[in-house]
Parts: C-alpha cells; sequence; structure tokens
C-alpha cells in the first residue's frame, strides 16, 4: 500500500477561518454575504473551504457544494448550482414542494423535478433567465429560514456565464437572507481577459461581498504538514528540499515528497516533474486509463470501460492502483476524476495532438451511442458531446451535436450558453456538407435561435433577426416571417426604438391574413396595444386591445386575453370608464392568478396600483402593492418592480423612510434596462426632496441616458419635470429650460397622446421655469426677456390645462393639481404673485394626501404673501409649510422657508436646532456667472447685500463688515436704486434668486 500522501491534520489558516466565521455569524444574524477565497493553485482553497464547511455543519448550518469544471470553450450552464441543488432533490426537501407551479420551472435545472413547463417567449416578460434567478432566491431564501445556508462553489474560475451571472445578481439582491456563498478561485488562472476579472470587479465593490486571500505555507506550516503526513518530523535536510522546490505551496510538498518517495529517491525538478514521475511510476494500462480520464475530466466507469476498450479487469486492477496512489479518486456522484486539477493537465499535456482528437473523438461517440432513446438529454452531456466532436475537430459533428446542446441550453433558460453554441453552429454552416440535414434545422432558423438567446445584446438579436428575414421568403411563408417581425419588433423595444418596434408588428399584422384568426396575430396585436398603452396612446391601445381580444376568444387563447385585458384596463379612465377599466384589471389579474401566470400577474398589480393612484386612490394603490409583493413572493418571484411602485407611491404620500427601505442603494447596482430607470427615478425623487441635489443629478442623467429612444411618458414626464426642478433650485433658467425642450422633443408626438396627466406635468413645470426666468429678467432690468418669459409662463400653463382636460385625464387629480400650479406659476411670472391661486393649489394637493406637494406650494404661498404686504398670512402658510418640511426632512425646503423668514423678519415657528443639515452639494451656483456685477455693485455693496437678504439690520450690518451703522445705511440705499426696488425686502428677495450670498472672504458674518 503506497504511503499516504496527504495530510489528515488541518494546518496554520486561522485568519482566513476567521474571516470566514465572521462572514458565517453574519449571514447567521440576518445579513447575506459572498466571500471569495482567492489563491494559486494548490495553496490550499478546497482544502481551507472543506475545513470551514464541516464546521459550518457542526455549528447548525446547511452546507450545499457545488464544484466547476473545466470544459475548455463550451460550458456547463449551472454546473455548481445543479451539483450544489442536487442532494437535496435526491433527500425530497420539502421546499421544492413548496414551490408549487414554480416547480416546473426548476425542472429545467434538476430534471428529477419532475417534466419542465413549455418554453413560452412572452413579450415583456422580461428575461427567462432573470425569473430563473428570483426562483432561486427564493429557494435559498426559504432554505436559509429553516437554518443558515453556505453554498460554496469551488473553481469558480471555469464557472460558466449562467452561474456567473447568477451569483452577480445574488450580490445585488440578497440582503436579509441568512445566506453566506463561499466561492474560490485560482488567481494565477485569471488571464487580462478571463471573464471572471470583470466579474469580480463588479461584485467586489458590493458592500456584501469580500475577499480571503490564501497564502502559500511559512516553513513552519510546510514541517507541521511534512511531519502529518510521514507520521514523524522530517529531518531538516528533507524539510529544506522540499521548501526550496515548493516555495510553501502544500499541493507541490505533497507530489514532491510523494515523487520522491515512490521514484529512485531523486527530488523532481519542477511540480510537474513531480506530477509526471508519479505518474509514470504507476504501470501501463494505468497510464492509458490516466489518459482517457484527463481528456473526459469526470467519467462514468462504464463510459470508460466503453471508450477506452481496455480490458475490464485490467480496467479495474489500474483504477485501483491510480486511486491508491492517489492520483483518482471517486467523485460524491461516483464518477472518476483526478486527485487533483494540475495533475490531469500534467497528463492531459503531455499528449500528442493526434492523441487529443482520438480520445475526444471516441469519447463524443460513446456518450452519444449511450443517449439515443433517451428523449430528455440532459444539458450536462449535450453540452459534453458537444463539447468532445469540437474538440476533436469533427466538423459535421461538432455542427450537430452544437444545436442540440443550444437546444438544451434554451430548455433551462441558460440563454448565453445556447447563443454560444448556436453562434458556434452559424461558424460551422458552411464549412459543412448538407448543413442542413446535420443541424436538423434551415439557415433561418438557426438564425432566428442564435437570435433569441442573446436578448442582453439587443442589437445582435436585431441584426440575427434582420439577416434572418432578409433571408426568409415573406409571401412564400408569411407566417415564419411574421414570427420573426414579431421579435424584430420586441427587441427594437426594449432597445428603446419604439417607433420601429411598431413598423416591425405593423409589417407582421400585414403578413397575417385575418382569417381564419390566429393566436400569432392575436399576440401581435396584444403586443402592439401594450406598446401603444406605454405611449399613452390610450384611445388606439384600447381599440387594438380589443382587436387582440376579439382573436383571442376566436382561437381560444386565455393567454393572449389576460395579456390584452391588462392593457385595455390601463386604457379606460374618465367618468364610468375609470371604474370599468379597474374591474377589467381585476379580471385579469383574477384571470393570471388561475392560469399561474405570474408575469401577466405581476402586470395586473402593477397596471392597477398605478390606476388607482393615478386617480387619487393612493393609500389603496399602496395597500394593492404590499399585497401584491407577498403574493408574487410566495409565487417564487423576488418583486424588484413591484417594490420601486411602492416606493413611488409611499413617496408621495410622505411615507419617505418606507420609501427609501424598499429601494436600498444596492438594489440599483447591475439592475437592467427600465427596471434600472424606475429605481433610478424613485431615489432621485427621495434626493429631491431632502436636498441631494448631486445624487439627484446623477440618477437623473442616468435615467434620462437609458430612455434616450423611447417615447414612454412615464419616463419623461418625472425626469424632465424633476430636472427642471432641479436646475431652477440651482437658478440654472437656461439648463431648465434645456431640460423641458429635450423632455418635450423625446415625447415626439405630444398632440396624439392621451396621457395628459403627466404632459401637464411637464407643462405646468416649464411654467414654473419661465415664470423664474420672468422674475430674473426683471431683477436684472432685461425688459424684452422679460415679456418673453411672462408670455412663454401663460402659454405653458394653457397648454397643462389643455392636456389635464384631454379625457383621459380628466379623472386624474393630480392633473387638475398641476394646472392650478400652472396657473400660479403663471401669475407670479408678471411679479404679482396671487396666493389665492397658490392657496387653491396647496388645497388640491392636500385633498390626495401629498404632503411634499402641499409644503412646497404653501411656501410659495407665503412668498406671495409678503410680496403684498399680508405678513399674517405669510407667517400662517411659513408655518404650515415648515411643520410639513420639517415633518418630512425635506431639508432643501427647511433651508428655503428659514430663509425666506430671515429676509423678511417672519415668525415662523423655527427651532434651528430640529432641522436636518442640508446636503449643500451643488445648491450655490448661480446661473449667472456674476450677478452682482451684472447689476453694477461694488463688491462691498454685494456683501451688504448678502447681509440685507439675511434679514440684519443696518447696524447688524454695520458690525459684520466693521462699518458704522451710517455708511451700511447709504450702502442699502444705493443697492436699493441700482436693483430697482423699494424695499429691503425686495432686495432680499432679489439677492437670493440670484444666489448672491456672503462671499466667504473679507465679510466676516457676526452671529445675528
Ligand atoms: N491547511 C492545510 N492543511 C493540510 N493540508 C492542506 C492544507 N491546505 C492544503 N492542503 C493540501 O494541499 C493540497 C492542495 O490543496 P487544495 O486542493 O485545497 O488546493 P486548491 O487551492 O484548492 O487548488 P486548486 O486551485 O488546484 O483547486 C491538498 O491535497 C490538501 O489536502
Ligand atoms: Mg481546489
Amino acid at each position: 500500500m503506497p504511503a499516504r500522501v496527504t495530510s489528515d491534520a488541518f494546518i496554520g489558516r486561522r485568519v482566513e477561518l476567521a474571516q470566514l466565521d465572521a462572514a458565517l455569524t453574519n449571514a447567521r444574524a440576518g445579513s447575506a454575504g459572498l466571500v471569495f477565497v482567492a489563491g494559486e493553485s494548490g495553496v490550499g482553497k478546497s482544502r481551507l473551504t472543506d475545513h470551514f464547511a464541516q464546521r459550518a455543519k457542526t455549528a447548525g448550518a446547511r452546507v450545499l457544494w457545488g464544484d466547476c469544471i473545466d470544459l475548455g470553450d463550451s460550458e456547463l450552464p449551472y454546473a455548481p448550482i445543479v451539483s450544489a441543488l442536487r442532494s437535496l432533490v435526491r433527500n425530497g426537501h420539502p421546499v421544492f414542494e413548496a414551490l408549487g407551479s414554480q416547480r416546473a420551472e426548476l425542472a429545467r435545472l434538476l430534471p428529477e423535478l419532475g417534466t419542465p413547463g413549455d418554453l413560452v417567449v412572452e413579450p415583456y416578460a422580461g428575461s427567462a433567465q432573470g425569473r430563473l434567478f428570483e426562483l432561486l432566491l427564493v429557494l435559498f431564501e426559504r432554505l436559509s429560514e429553516e437554518s443558515p445556508v453556505l453554498l460554496v462553489i469551488d473553481d469558480l474560475h471555469w464557472a460558466d456565464r449562467s452561474t456567473r451571472d447568477f451569483l452577480a445578481f445574488l450580490a445585488r439582491n440578497v440582503c436579509h437572507q441568512r445566506l453566506l456563498v463561499v466561492s474560490t478561485f485560482r488567481v494565477d488562472e485569471l488571464h487580462r481577459r478571463h471573464p471572471l476579472r470583470p466579474f469580480l470587479a463588479e461584485i467586489e465593490r458590493t458592500e456584501r461581498a469580500s475577499r480571503v486571500p490564501v497564502e502559500r505555507f511559512t516553513p513552519a506550516e510546510l514541517s507541521a504538514q511534512l511531519t502529518a503526513i510521514l507520521g514523524t518530523a522530517p529531518d531538516d535536510d528533507l524539510l529544506d528540499r522540499v521548501w526550496s522546490r515548493s516555495e510553501g505551496n502544500p499541493l507541490f510538498a505533497e507530489e514532491i515528497l510523494a515523487a520522491e518517495r515512490e521514484g529512485d529517491g531523486t527530488l523532481p525538478e519542477s511540480l510537474r516533474d513531480a506530477l509526471m514521475l508519479r505518474v509514470e511510476a504507476l504501470g501501463e494500462v494505468t497510464q492509458e486509463a490516466l489518459r482517457w480520464v484527463s481528456a473526459a475530466q469526470r467519467i462514468d466507469h462504464d463510459v470508460l470501460e466503453e471508450a477506452s476498450a481496455l480490458d475490464p479487469r485490467a480496467l479495474r486492477d489500474a483504477l485501483r492502483e491510480a486511486v491508491a496512489h492517489h492520483v483518482l479518486s471517486t467523485q460524491f456522484d461516483g464518477r472518476i476524476a483526478f486527485r487533483h486539477a494540475l495533475l490531469r493537465e500534467a497528463v492531459y499535456d503531455d499528449l500528442l495532438p493526434g492523441e487529443h482528437a482520438e480520445l475526444h473523438l471516441r469519447l463524443a461517440r460513446v456518450l452519444e451511442a449511450r443517449l439515443d432513446g433517451s428523449p430528455c438529454t440532459g444539458l450536462d452531456q449535450a453540452a459534453e458531446i458537444a463539447h468532445h466532436f469540437d474538440a476533436a475537430g469533427d466538423q459535421p459533428a461538432a455542427l450537430r451535436t452544437a444545436v442540440r446542446a443550444g437546444a438544451t441550453a434554451e430548455r433551462v433558460h441558460a440563454e448565453r450558453e445556447a447563443a454560444v453554441f448556436y453562434e458556434r453552429a452559424l461558424v460551422l454552416w458552411d464549412r459543412v456538407e448538407d448543413p442542413e440535414a446535420l443541424a436538423g434545422c434551415d439557415h433561418v432558423d438557426l438564425l432566428a435561435r442564435a437570435a433569441r438567446a442573446p436578448q442582453f445584446d439587443y442589437s445582435r438579436c436585431i441584426h440575427l433577426l434582420k439577416s434572418a428575414l432578409a433571408e426568409l421568403d415573406h409571401e412564400a411563408e408569411p407566417g415564419r416571417a411574421a414570427l420573426l417581425l414579431e421579435r424584430l419588433g420586441k427587441a427594437r423595444w426594449s432597445s428603446g426604438k419604439g417607433q420601429l418596434a411598431l413598423e416591425a408588428w405593423d409589417a407582421a399584422l400585414g403578413l397575417l391574413p385575418a382569417e381564419p384568426p390566429s393566436e400569432e396575430r392575436a399576440q401581435l396585436l396584444a403586443a402592439k396595444a401594450a406598446g401603444l398603452m406605454l405611449w399613452g396612446r390610450y384611445a388606439d391601445g384600447r381599440a387594438m386591445a380589443d382587436e387582440a381580444l376579439a382573436v383571442a376568444d376566436a382561437v381560444g387563447s386565455r393567454r393572449v386575453r389576460i395579456h390584452a385585458l391588462n392593457t385595455k384596463g390601463v386604457c379606460l379612465r374618465g367618468g364610468e370608464d375609470t371604474e370599468r377599466g379597474f374591474a377589467i384589471l381585476r379580471e385579469a389579474m383574477a384571470m393570471a392568478r388561475a392560469d399561474h401566470d405570474v408575469d401577466q400577474l405581476l402586470r395586473a398589480y402593477l397596471n392597477l396600483s398605478d390606476a388607482l393612484h393615478l386617480t387619487g386612490r393612493t393609500h389603496e394603490a399602496r395597500e394593492l402593492l404590499i399585497e401584491g409583493r407577498r403574493e408574487v413572493r410566495e409565487l417564487g418571484r423576488h418583486a424588484k418592480w413591484l417594490a420601486i411602485q411602492q416606493a413611488e407611491i409611499a413617496y408621495d404620500l410622505g411615507f419617505w423612510d418606507e420609501a427609501n427601505e424598499l429601494v436600498p442603494a444596492e438594489l440599483g447596482r447591475g439592475t437592467q434596462g427600465t427596471t434600472r430607470v424606475f429605481y433610478e427615478l424613485t431615489r432621485a425623487s427621495l434626493a429631491m426632496g431632502r436636498g441631494g441635489h448631486a445624487d439627484a443629478r446623477a440618477r437623473l442623467e442616468v435615467a434620462r441616458d437609458l430612455v434616450a429612444r423611447s417615447y414612454e411618458p412615464q419616463w419623461h414626464a418625472p425626469i424632465t419635470a424633476m430636472l427642471a426642478g432641479l436646475e431652477r433650485r440651482e437658478r440654472n433658467i437656461d439648463a431648465a429650460r434645456a431640460a423641458i425642450r429635450t423632455g418635450l422633443e423625446r415625447l415626439a408626438d405630444t398632440e396624439a397622446m392621451d396621457d395628459g396627466a403627466r404632459l401637464a406635468r411637464i407643462f405646468s413645470a416649464a411654467a414654473g421655469v419661465e415664470a423664474d426666468a420672468a422674475q430674473q429678467a426683471r431683477d436684472l432690468g432685461r425688459a424684452g426677456d422679460e415679456a418673453a418669459a411672462i408670455a412663454a409662463a401663460h402659454a405653458y400653463a394653457e397648454k397643462a390645462r389643455e392636456a389635464a382636460s384631454r379625457p383621459f385625464a380628466d379623472a386624474t387629480p393630480e392633473a387638475a393639481a398641476m394646472v392650478l400650479v400652472a396657473d400660479a406659476e403663471a401669475a407670479a411670472a408678471t411679479g404679482t404673485p396671487d396666493p389665492q391661486l397658490w392657496a387653491r393649489a396647496a388645497d388640491a394637493w392636500a385633498a390626495i394626501d401629498r404632503p411634499f406637494r402641499v409644503a412646497r406650494v404653501r411656501w410659495r404661498e407665503a412668498e406671495a404673501r409678503l410680496t403684498r404686504g399680508d405678513r399674517a398670512g405669510a407667517e400662517r402658510a411659513g408655518t404650515d409649510a415648515l411643520a410639513l418640511a420639517q415633518r418630512l426632512g425635506a431639508a432643501w425646503l427647511v433651508d428655503e422657508l428659514t430663509a425666506l423668514a430671515r429676509r423678511g423678519r417672519l415668525r415662523i415657528q423655527t427651532p434651528p436646532a430640529a432641522v436636518p443639515a442640508p446636503d449643500l452639494d451643488a445648491a450655490d451656483v448661480p446661473a449667472v456667472a456674476d450677478p452682482a456685477a451684472e447689476l453694477g455693485l461694488t463688491r462691498r455693496e454685494r456683501d451688504v447685500l448678502a447681509l440685507v437678504a439675511q434679514g440684519r439690520t443696518n447696524r447688524q450690518i454695520g458690525e459684520a463688515l466693521f462699518m458704522a451703522e451710517k455708511t451700511a445705511s447709504v450702502h442699502v440705499s444705493r443697492i436699493l436704486a441700482k436693483l430697482d426696488v423699494r424695499s429691503r425686502t425686495e432686495a432680499a428677495a432679489v439677492a437670493h434668486r440670484l444666489g448672491i450670498e456672503p462671499s466667504g472672504d473679507g465679510a466676516p458674518v457676526a452671529a445675528a
């Protein structure tokens, strides 16, 4: 019996274990985390992780272990996740039962769970992979409710894309789960373009991720290792020799020691030599078997027997020998593999080129022959076979099996791997005889399949679909062309090219005959209806939805019916229609629930809550979302969108803490597409409310870029209104006007839009911008600009009124309130603000519970009253506004009110200590380069004016600026003349509007 090769005792690693223990403690306490154990090959990452996993298990954690395998260019989707979950499935863990209908979804990965559901490619359904991720997350979440879960992914450098994507998804989405994910990877494997590099760069930025580096042994540790292996302490000479060659790498040390003991007693020069020395010391047959295993990586005994054609008895002896010498070992699933990947690599690299091809070809054939007859091809087999044919250089077989592997990958929603297989098939297409027969499909079909996969790369997808359409004879095969066009439309929509999407759908509809009705036609009509709805073209959307419903009913498609009802419900608003719309959305919801159609169920919750919210039933909308999130979660879906919508509504209702919790900062990382837009917008609202202007700006800019080619008012209205508001606060009139212009341009056809409510929001914001512009022109004495701005403010107010009176908007109390605000802004533009108009707007907002809006409008009312000399009224309105602003934590508004009180010497209750510190990041950038200079103020006068703006008396100004009270008064008179205003209060208002503040230097301001 050969001597022991490894040390049973676990050596060293105190620090590393402490780090891992700490992460587990956090996870146990409900703060999930990801740890990356990093180090060179053979340094002891797996051993460390295994040791830690044993401890975790003893401490009550559930350990799920998954290995990644090296398949060269091929990939095996979800390999480690599947192997980690497999033991649970085998033991019949109840968590899978509890998944209900979602079980079929998971069966794509784990065929043991039953028959996978049909593969449906749904418009607007979001990515199928995304849904699988959510389902897996829910699964881990449920498991972790029972006991803390430790998920190990060993050898992450070989992981497939799906696994990497899933880990990235976990990093972004885990929070309170009792889950710890420990992944190991080789640092020496990460060449410059290794896919793990960008992955780690992204993931390690998140707070939940940390790294545990594993270093080589110290001489003392090496000595301990050798002692444990030998059973006695090594002599200094041996220790020296092993140290000098292994440099403390434990695997190298083991192999060098074993080679010395098994070989002729001389110590090998390199690890490779050491490994090969050990292999060469084994018998002929054993070495032959090792070559087979090195090509196969892991192999079933009977496959090895068949492929190698070795005498069964001799083979069994050979394997026994290899295992006894710690070269091969049996895996948990019964397959044979090398004890260590480096050993495999050494043997494989030692093969001659021709030998490689021969082994791979033989393996591919044996594996494929075994598949025949079994229809449910596992992805691992399909990918393995394709890999072996590819490695063998057999192009026809490689094409054939790549297509099959692509289809198998699609079944488990491994869209990216499927894309890799199909793209490889496309490359091979022209190199082989009769590719159609090999692939089992024509070139158009292959292009179409390849296009189904890269839904993460819309431009590739659009390119492939267009190539397919170009090759296809549309007249001969109208049905096929229509389906491709439908998908082209969808890809264009997702990439923000709405107009082109509609063109594609129209072309598709033109190809499909109305008679006899078909499900394809119904689906196209439904897709188009949803598009029109999202554009705010409710009348057209409703007509289209009705058409879709008629066709759907004619062919008996409940799926399309639910989809179309969901659209139609949104398109009904105003008068009795509002209630009918709600009823239709409820019907869609009930049907989706009955059919386990989670996508449409989600959509029904979103649409109904949005409709309730817009018609002023905001509290109800919030309740509905809470319920929806619960229901959807129970169905195995993480309802991010529903959470963001609840946050938006909570924000409007003044529940800012709730909103903040629902859209945590971490949620944004890596969130894609429109979900990202919605998220950024909601965070931007919060930031605007609290005065985090720089944060708000950054988020709004991200969102605006993402929807640059979309026509959807649900995005452009809030982005535009918020950006304009932000610029107004910072007194950048030009930039505010530019924001309005861009927003209106992006919406393209505002005339045809029925979503008057969102349009009114933009026009109302625009009226406000013009009011500020008029005031600034007045302050600076630019009469022409003033008149133009006043006219523009009135024109926008008129537009807001027109938009809000469109049939679909008249049921929207928000729109009505926006019109009142626009009117008040237009009046303010003239220089004689009307407090009554502001008061009416405040009442309108109060009626639908929008405290922050009330506060802002009441502030303007206070200002208007002050201008009119109604001090008591100003104090009342200001005090109301301040109370609300303080309750909400709207630091920015508290500031404005405090400044107003100071310069108007109003008694607005301001306990300054209670005021949250404002975020002053960018709030003090005036639009006019130097307004004081433009007004002809001297430097001294500017400083005086700044103090006037703070409500200081002449005596206080004199003290602050070291001048006589009399001098201060002379300065003030000159300033009033230059500003062309009659009172200090007016001068103060001008200074405030123009952003004139005490210059830090030379103007010490004594405490008031
Ligand atoms: N702390 C330790 N105590 C005792 N033996 C160890 C220790 N660390 C590593 N070894 C031994 O060294 C060898 C290599 O360790 P291991 O397989 O964990 O390396 P690895 O870093 O995972 O390598 P790879 O990158 O190739 O996966 C193993 O045989 C292992 O038993
Ligand atoms: Mg390892």
